[in-house]
């Protein structure tokens, strides 16, 4: 196992009900900025909720973060926190608002020229403004993390940023939230939570036993609950365990000791920027290609990930290995989410050249857990992925 260092000080407050417990959270003399994205929490009883637990504290409102949190708009909310001298941030939404706040947290206390060099210099923050959460989607982990991710649509870039000052202080998770989530946010969540275990355990074995087990439980509950929640997401039990399996995906733990590959990510991230598409599936579109490309140096993890989570037991290392991306991709399809490029958009010639030059510009030679995928490699993959 590899050294490591762990400290995760967000606060969780888990179960049915717990919006109310809002109220003992933030500090009473605060001024909060109450941030929220289209409306969804208006119509379905959370923003009542959060308004009732903290009708005692000083609130501004600031609405409208969309899904990818855009860098423009964040830039207005940023006035409203120096205008109004908010000295409190609330999120209430999913992975967009979470991280939209956690750009705010950072821009709100940096110095340097312009916060869009907290993305493109990729400047860690030490200390960010104080915020919290309710978390209305399980999906990205953001609730109990330090990074998030921001787009620029003037540019078409989406960048990601992080620091140990931009942990929640606390998140509160009230699995009841799920109820109203749309069909197709629910299998995002699902798929974005999956591919997260992936990125942290498919990779070379390292003989850390415990971090195998914890990464293999997470995906086993996924692909449990997973027809449960999508079938009824008023199904208490099956909701609690889907919002627990995406915060425990990425909350730091399980990659603990072991190494780490991230390109379905970084590659994932591209298409969003360039095409707009879910977050979650990107990274089905990538994902099989990237086990197949890699598949020499993958394919031990892929045999015990077979054997172990998809309890695939016939065969050598390569027909285990095999079998075990074509479970995945069937997986994905179950959860009525495309894998090819091409499904979402017809403008995907010369997609793979463009993310190839733009990691070459930024200097991203060599991704994975070998440092070892080169921008010549990530074209050949996403060329796959068409
Ligand atoms: O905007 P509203 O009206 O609230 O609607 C949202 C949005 O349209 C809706 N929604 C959320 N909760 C709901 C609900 N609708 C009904 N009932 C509810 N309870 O769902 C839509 C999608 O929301 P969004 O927050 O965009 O989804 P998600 O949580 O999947 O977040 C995606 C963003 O997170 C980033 C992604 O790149 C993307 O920008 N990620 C952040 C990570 C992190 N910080 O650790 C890691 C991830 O890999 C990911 O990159
Ligand atoms: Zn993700």
């Amino acid at each position: 196992m590899n050294n490591f260092e762990f400290k995760n000080p967000t606060k969780i407050i888990f179960g049915k009900d717990s919006i109310k417990k809002l109220e003992n959270e933030i500090p009473k003399d605060a001024k909060v900025l109450l941030l929220y994205g289209g409306g969804s929490i208006k119509k379905n009883g959370i923003y009542d909720q959060v308004k009732k637990a903290l009708a005692k504290v000083n609130i501004v409102e600031f609405g409208g973060i969309p899904a990818n949190p855009e860098y423009a708009l964040l830039m207005d909310a940023l006035k409203v926190i120096k205008d109004e001298k908010i000295t409190y941030l609330l999120a209430v939404g999913g992975g967009s608002v979470i991280d939209g706040t956690k750009f705010l947290s950072s821009a709100a206390l940096f110095e340097g020229e312009t916060p869009w060099d907290i993305l493109s210099k990729n400047i860690r923050t030490e200390k960010g403004m104080p915020f919290g959460t309710v978390l209305t989607l399980p999906a990205t982990g953001s609730e109990m993390n330090s990074g998030a991710v921001i787009t620029r649509k003037e540019t078409k870039e989406k960048l990601s940023m992080g620091g140990p000052g931009l942990f929640p202080e606390f998140s509160i998770l009230d699995p009841q939230v799920i109820a109203s989530i749309p069909q197709h946010q629910l299998a995002n969540g699902l798929m974005d939570a999956f591919t997260h275990v992936l990125e942290q355990y498919m990779t070379y074995p390292t003989e850390a036993l415990l971090q195998d087990r914890f990464a293999e439980s997470i995906l086993q509950t996924i692909i449990k609950v997973a027809p449960k929640v999508l079938k009824d997401p008023t199904d208490y039990k099956a909701a609690s365990n889907f919002m627990w399996s995406c915060t425990m995906a990425l909350n730091g733990l399980i990659q603990k000791g072991v190494p780490t590959d991230w390109a379905v990510h970084a590659m994932g991230h591209e298409l969003t920027a360039l095409f707009g598409i879910d977050h979650a599936r990107t990274l089905a579109v990538i994902a099989p290609s990237h086990y197949k490309f890699n598949f020499e140096a993958k394919k031990e993890k892929l045999a015990q990930y077979a054997a172990r989570v998809w309890n695939i037991t016939d065969g050598n290392t390569d027909d285990k290995a095999y079998a075990a991306i074509e479970k995945t991709v069937a997986f994905f399809h179950e959860l009525d989410i495309d894998t090819k490029l091409s499904d979402y958009t017809k403008d995907y010639e010369g997609t793979a050249e463009k993310i190839a030059q733009r990691f070459t510009d930024r200097g991203w030679l060599g991704l994975g857990e070998h440092q070892s995928l080169s921008p010549d490699k990530v074209e050949k993959i996403v060329k796959m992925a068409y």
